[in-house]
């Protein structure tokens, strides 16, 4: 557990620092619903959706980025109220509490940005470290699509989505 962490507003100068990790997650095809060949300013434009959404990062006292995570407004107009989120940490610096912390985050700034719910798409079912974060953070799985994501090791695996009040 890092004792010295700060969670802020990204802003794209953090770019440079995100992507080689991100880039990396995406490309290992494990955990992202991405093409793994993404381009990076597909990926930037992505990354940072327009207001209200959100992009964050987590940093060490040092500076370094630690991972990053953003929300969005999962759909339009009267369905505008229920939001969505996604979490990327550095495979270097996991394990040492950022993901819970980002979720922690993103949960409160969403419920303080007035939205009733949060929605995750599509947590892959044998992601079993994100599944058990975010079931420990409140969330439920409501439905699974069957075969929804091809892992390049366990083949195809369900999608959750997963769901929570704020
Ligand atoms: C999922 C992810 C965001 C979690 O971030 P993280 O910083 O590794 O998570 P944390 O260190 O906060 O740990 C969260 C939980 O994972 C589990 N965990 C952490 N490290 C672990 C490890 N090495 N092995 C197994 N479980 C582990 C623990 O149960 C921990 O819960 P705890 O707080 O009760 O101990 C991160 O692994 C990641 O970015 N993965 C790739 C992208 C991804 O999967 N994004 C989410 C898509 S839904």
């Amino acid at each position: 557990m890092l004792d010295t962490m700060l969670i802020r507003d990204a802003t794209t100068d953090d770019w440079p620092a995100m992507w080689p990790f991100m880039r990396r997650i995406v490309a290992a095809g494990e955990t992202f619903s991405w093409d793994r060949d993404v381009g990076e300013e597909q990926a930037r434009e992505m990354w940072f959706p327009a207001p209200p959404g959100r992009t964050v990062v987590a940093v060490d006292s040092g500076g370094t980025v630690l991972g990053t995570a953003n929300s969005v407004r999962n759909h339009g107009g009267p369905a505008g109220h229920i939001a969505s989120a996604s979490f990327m940490v550095d495979p270097d610096h996991q394990g040492r509490g950022v993901g819970r912390a980002l979720g922690e985050h993103i949960v409160d700034r969403a419920r303080a940005d007035g939205f009733r719910a949060m929605q995750f798409n599509a947590v892959v079912q044998s992601n079993t470290r994100a599944v058990a974060l975010w079931r420990s953070l409140g969330f439920e799985v409501l439905a699974t699509l069957p075969e929804g994501f091809r892992h390049p090791v366990d083949g195809y695996v369900g999608l959750h989505i997963m769901y929570r009040r704020l």
